[in-house]
């Protein structure tokens, strides 16, 4: 759809307020429409049964040039078990753009389908579907955004600690796509947000200058350091892949630059015995993140993982409508 910008709603007409639009990164969102999609997850969370008609008649397309276990499959369980129906249109081979136009699969797909929900390299690729397609369009992980995550993430830890006042979250490695969009719903609900990455690989700066305008508004702090001394007292220790998809052909010299930003038990111990441990997953034990620390009663990685159906359903209800 055309972008519109972010409504500043009040939380009750929020969840009407998204219907129609396209969710391409958390900053296109307001509070109260992040909190809305919180309260309408958490209800179908506890009985999804509720909205098992909620999407009659609906399709939506997953177009998908990356690989994916998680958004795939929760969009696509969660689609069928609100009676709409989920295609996938696997990409891996032939990039969106190639066959035909990014625009001409905009114009064609929303004859079909009520909803894109596409995962590409580019961000520009995903802009592009948004502008031209009719219908509204879900960022299922660009280079740069990984909105459904950043939601979910903000959700789960919300969950774990019953609010998010006080919380806060140290990201550690990779200022990547999944950094990028924690730091930006972080700081819109008030969560202050430490990253701590090797020199180089720090979060792109027009994205630090976007969450620095939101944390002004929310009172949330953001610290950008190399020093892993910052994770002390934080509510969660967050970490992800040294080596995104679309960065192989970097691995060898990423794998020596974040060789010290592991997350290990003594790393764990210096955050201290309220720190939660969180990655987006897939992980890399023995790279990011040890078994010690991602096996260990502190890590909630598979309640993220579980969360990411629920609280992508309440984006689709929003989106897509009977959300209410
Ligand atoms: N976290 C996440 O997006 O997982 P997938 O790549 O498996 O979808
Ligand atoms: N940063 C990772 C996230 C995978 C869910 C990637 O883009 O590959």
């Amino acid at each position: 759809m055309p972008t519109t910008s972010p409504a500043r709603s009040s939380h009750s007409s929020a969840a009407k307020s998204l219907l129609g639009r396209d969710l391409i990164t958390v900053a296109d969102l307001s509070v109260d429409e992040i909190l809305s999609i919180f309260d309408l997850a958490a209800r179908t969370k506890a009985d999804l049964r509720a909205w098992r008609r909620a999407l009659d008649g609906r399709a939506v397309v997953m177009l998908f040039e990356k690989d994916s276990l998680r958004t795939k499959v929760a969009f696509e369980v969660g689609v069928s078990r609100m009676g709409g129906h989920a295609i996938y249109h696997n990409h891996m081979d032939c990039r969106i753009g190639e066959r035909e136009s990014v625009s001409d699969y905009a114009r064609n797909l929303e004859r079909f389908a009520d909803c894109i929900i596409a995962r590409t390299f580019g961000h520009d690729v995903i802009c592009e579907l948004a502008q031209t397609s009719r219908v509204p369009v879900i960022n299922a992980l660009t280079e740069k955004y990984h909105p459904c995550q950043a939601l979910t993430d903000l959700f789960t830890l919300r969950e774990q600690l019953g609010t998010l006042d006080g919380a806060s979250i140290a990201f550690v490695g990779d200022g990547n796509n999944v950094c990028h969009s924690l730091m930006l719903c972080s700081v819109m609900l008030g969560v202050d947000i430490t990253v701590i990455a090797p020199k180089g690989y720090a979060p792109d700066e027009d994205v630090v200058e976007k969450a620095q305008g939101f944390a002004a508004a929310s009172g949330a702090t953001i610290t950008l350091t190399s020093d892993l001394g910052a994770v002390e007292g934080v509510s969660a220790v967050y970490t992800d892949a040294w080596v995104s998809m679309g960065f192989e052909a970097e691995a060898a010299q990423r794998h020596v630059a974040f060789a010290s930003y592991q997350v290990t038990p003594e790393l764990m111990q210096r955050a201290g015995k309220q720190a939660l441990f969180m990655h987006c997953l897939p992980a890399h034990r023995g790279f990011e993140v040890v078994p010690e620390v991602i096996d260990s009663e502190s890590s909630i990685v598979f309640e993220q993982a579980e969360n990411r159906m629920h609280v992508q359903n309440s984006i689709l209800l929003h989106l897509l409508g009977d959300g209410s």
